[in-house]
């Protein structure tokens, strides 16, 4: 396994390793790229923070022209327990009326997050709305989500790396890894 000189000691075991995930990356990005092969107006919408590693390894994959925008949303009471509600805190750069548009999201948790974003996306009309998630945990899920395209489902455990964070830290470690217990008790 790559990196694993490298595996902090805030990281249990790693659950995806690099060579995993971009494999996964590179299918899922043949499968977008053939299906939005006719579009003329394609716009990924990254959810930020968490997306961006993941948003950037997907698009540098994608062989159908697209641009890239951002959004930004806060869980209210994001903790153990969600309620549901979510804010938004950036909107998109550019208007999504009339555009091919791909949400690409890093996890899906309880659901609420992107269950507001293809709401409030939807609302707005683009001709076509899908989305893109790296990762879904089933045992945590408390909303129905169509997902078009997914990378892994994963036990309820708390991970990160690849773009998910404790505390805002270890984003950018390569693989995704199990977060020790004692870090977060
Ligand atoms: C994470 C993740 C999703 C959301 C999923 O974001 O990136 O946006 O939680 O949770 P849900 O399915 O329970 O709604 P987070 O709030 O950790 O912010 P971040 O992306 O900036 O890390």
């Amino acid at each position: 396994m790559r990196h694993e000189g490298e595996i902090p000691q805030d990281i249990e075991r790693v659950l995806l390793d690099e060579p995993t995930i971009q494999e996964r990356v590179e299918e899922l990005a043949a499968r977008i790229s053939a299906d939005y092969a006719g579009s003329q107006d394609m716009v990924l919408v990254g959810v930020l923070k968490g997306a961006f590693i993941f948003l950037a390894d997907l698009a540098r994959r994608l062989t159908v022209p697209h641009s890239v925008d951002f959004i930004a949303v806060s869980s209210y009471n994001r903790g153990a327990v969600s309620n549901g509600a979510v804010r938004l805190i950036m909107d998109t750069r550019h208007s999504i009326a009339g555009r091919d548009v791909l949400v690409v999201e890093d996890i899906l948790d309880t659901g609420w997050t992107l269950d507001y974003l293809l709401r409030t996306l939807r609302a707005r009309n683009p001709s076509s709305l899908r989305a893109c998630v790296l990762i879904s945990k089933p045992d945590r899920c408390q909303v129905q989500v169509p997902i078009d395209y997914l990378g892994f489902e994963i036990p309820d455990e708390w991970v990160v790396g690849y773009g998910l964070d404790y505390a805002d830290r270890f984003r950018t470690l390569p693989y995704i890894g199990v977060l020790r217990r004692t870090v977060y008790e």
